[in-house]
């Protein structure tokens, strides 16, 4: 339960969801924990749940400025911050030919521009703390492709890529830098899917938040000696393809 004890956590999009399970996580293994998002009232009512161990901002994660402040505030509240967890992201469906330009640009935005920000802004912070490390969330869509979700699949491949080079650039300081990879999760960005999408994984159903968390854990406490390294976490949707046995049976 004491896992993190003494470590300073920043979680974007932690109002709902995945980042929500790894603030509880984080919270429960004794860091604490700045909570960001743009849903003010979730992530209100979060805090207020969780107690004192969090404390939650308004943060968007496509401006700088939030950045700046986020940072500052978790400074003076709880001080540096040693742990960021990218998580806040978007999903858009839509083809190539189909999807709006500015639909691109906005997932490109929100789930590849607003991590590279967060990097550059809890740098300093890390540094003062001594060490570091950042999780950035990326998923299956980054190791693989799917139709209809080419904005997606592309900020996620640049979310792994980016990973890598930030692991090469911030070895000198002590910061890790690792992806996480998940499949399908139950999450409010999942709802309206059926279970259809998970049949052919060999553990059949969706994951839970929580399964990702407990991840994310190990990755902030235990996994000393990994950097720029994928994580994946998708009930093994992307071992390969099981249609070939089933046409056997
Ligand atoms: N649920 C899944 O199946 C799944 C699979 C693979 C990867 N992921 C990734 O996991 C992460 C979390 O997803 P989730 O399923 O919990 O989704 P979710 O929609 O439940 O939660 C995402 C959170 O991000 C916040 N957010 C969105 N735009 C933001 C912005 N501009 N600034 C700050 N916060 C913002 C939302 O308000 C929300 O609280 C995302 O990056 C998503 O792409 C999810």
């Amino acid at each position: 339960m004491n896992r993190l004890t003494g470590r300073v956590a920043l979680v974007t999009g932690g109002a709902r969801g995945i980042g929500e399970a790894v603030v509880r996580a984080f919270a429960d293994e004794g860091a604490s924990v700045m909570i960001t998002d743009v849903l003010d009232e979730a992530g209100r009512a979060l805090q207020e749940e969780t107690g004192t161990a969090t404390r939650f901002c308004v943060a968007d994660v496509t401006s700088e400025s939030a950045w700046a402040s986020a940072v500052a505030e978790t400074e003076r509240t709880f001080g540096p911050v040693s742990l960021l967890v990218n998580n806040a992201g978007i999903v858009e469906f839509g083809s190539i030919e189909e999807t709006d330009p500015a639909v691109f640009r906005r997932v490109l935005d929100i789930n590849l521009f607003g991590p590279w920000l967060g990097m550059r802004a809890v740098a300093p912070s890390m540094r003062r703390a001594g060490d570091g490390v950042i999780l950035n969330v990326s998923s299956t869509a980054g190791l693989m492709g799917y139709a209809s979700l080419g904005a997606y699949v592309a900020s996620k491949w640049g979310l792994r890529g980016l990973t890598k080079a930030a692991a090469l650039d911030l070895a000198s300081d002590n910061i890790r830098v690792c992806s996480i990879h998940p499949g399908p999760i139950s999450t409010p960005m999942t709802a309206g899917m059926d279970d259809s999408i998970t049949v052919s994984q060999p553990i059949p159903r969706f994951g839970t938040p929580q399964e990702v968390a407990r991840m994310a854990v190990f990755l902030a406490a235990d996994a000393t000696y990994s950097t720029g390294s994928e994580f994946v976490i998708d009930g093994g949707a992307t071992t390969g393809s099981m249609i070939l046995n089933s046409e056997q049976d």
